[in-house]
């Protein structure tokens, strides 16, 4: 039975949803969807919680009044239905003020103009109760070369974050950030593209204890990176604070596909790494219902993240019990690959007095072949 409950912690962007299809070539193709009754619907489909950027709720440019007349419905909806907000972001990419990006942009106005909007959502973030901040900075780049300095622009990214992480401390604000990269759309190409960058970034931060990764799916493979790997690194170094989950079929624009649809192989990989990998946050999706869809459609594709991700969770459960992949995890050498490469009390100088014999070693298999026929068959349903 793949029917989602809240134990599975499933959670769903507001804008997902909510997108209209406004595309390159098109305007919108549904009606705005009301963010209380998304609230409604994402409840009786299943999910734990909803996410949101501050614009989705309350248009740009909103005095306090105005705002709070559009968080009311939102919040009586959370309160009727009990659906979580697990994690809060800003949009610093839609206003023609952010033409050039928010922390990075050239004009140092609509820098310290940024940061403003991202601390007043911070607040909101606090008082929802969200435990994480998520910063897509998808305007912060550029499309050409002299344009952007980008040792420049990473200082002042740092400094946005050193600001934003300072003010959270002080506030006692039990919150964490959580940079979500993307390497390239809108810009031509995108500051922090990989997971592999943020995480190289944020060890400069000075709260870098609280900064950690939001990674989507699509965007990593559109670097054409491996999203599973990624996230397994993310996890060793204690960062995968969040994790936006989706489809993509190779390096081409975002597709945003629901999650299991596109790489499906990567997907699998991908439940394997979030069930087995000490992972516990939500399992976040951030996915476009492709134009062609009316709200039917869009549900439908809602709901089919879900069942795609727990179809995968028992895929992924039946390959790790498997005794024939237990068996097959050994002829592969995992359990090797577990154990340090010294024993305790050896050095370099008990390697230099071993015996080893290359031509030996050179003629073993590694037996991955067998190992993966398992999975793919685990993935294809014949086991
Ligand atoms: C994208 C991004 C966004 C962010 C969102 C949260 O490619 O459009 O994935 O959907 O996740 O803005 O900050
Ligand atoms: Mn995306
Ligand atoms: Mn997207
Ligand atoms: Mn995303």
């Amino acid at each position: 039975d793949f029917t989602p409950t809240p134990e599975d912690k499933f959670s769903f962007g507001l804008w997902t949803v909510g997108w209209q299809g406004v595309d390159v070539f098109g305007g919108e193709v549904r009606p705005v969807l009301d963010p209380a009754a998304a609230v409604h619907k994402l409840r009786e489909l299943g999910a734990y919680g909803i996410t949101f950027h501050d614009n989705d709720v309350f248009p740009f440019g909103s005095t306090a009044a105005e705002r709070d007349a559009h968080l009311k419905p939102f919040r009586a909806a959370l309160e009727e239905t009990g659906l979580k907000v697990p994690m809060v972001t800003t949009n610093l990419f839609s206003h023609p003020v952010f033409r050039d990006g928010g922390f990075t942009n050239n004009d140092r106005d609509v820098r310290r103009y940024a940061i403003r909007k991202t601390a007043d959502q911070l607040d909101l973030a606090a008082e929802l109760g969200a435990e994480t901040f998520v910063a897509w900075g998808g305007r912060e780049g550029a499309e050409s070369g002299a344009a952007k300095d980008v040792r420049a622009a990473l200082d002042r990214y740092k400094e946005a974050f050193d600001i934003l992480g300072s003010y959270a401390l002080e506030q006692g604000y039990d919150i964490r950030f959580a940079i979500e990269p993307k390497p390239n759309e809108p810009r031509g190409d995108i500051l922090l593209p990989t997971i592999g960058h943020a995480l190289a970034f944020i060890e400069s931060l000075e709260h870098s204890e609280r900064v950690g990764l939001n990674p989507e799916v699509g965007h990593e493979e559109m670097a054409g990176l491996n999203y599973a790997h990624g996230i397994a690194q993310a996890l060793w170094h204690g960062k995968l604070f969040h994790a936006d989950l989706n489809g993509q079929n190779g390096p081409r624009y975002d597709q945003d596909l629901r999650f299991g649809a596109g790489n499906a192989r990567g997907a699998f990989w991908t439940v394997d790494v979030l069930e087995h990998g000490g992972y516990d946050g939500p399992r976040h999706f951030d996915f476009k219902p492709p134009r062609t869809e009316d709200m039917d459609g869009v549900w439908a594709s809602a709901a089919g993240c879900m069942r795609n991700y727990l179809i995968l969770r028992a895929k992924v459960r039946a390959f790790r019990n498997d005794p024939e992949v237990q068996q097959a995890l050994l002829d592969a050498r995992l359990d090797q690959l577990a154990q340090p490469t010294l024993a305790a009390g050896e050095n370099l100088a008990t390697l230099r007095a071993e015996d080893f014999d290359p031509e030996e070693a050179g003629r073993r298999g590694m037996a991955f072949e067998q190992l993966d026929q398992l999975a793919i068959e685990h993935l294809y349903g014949t086991r």
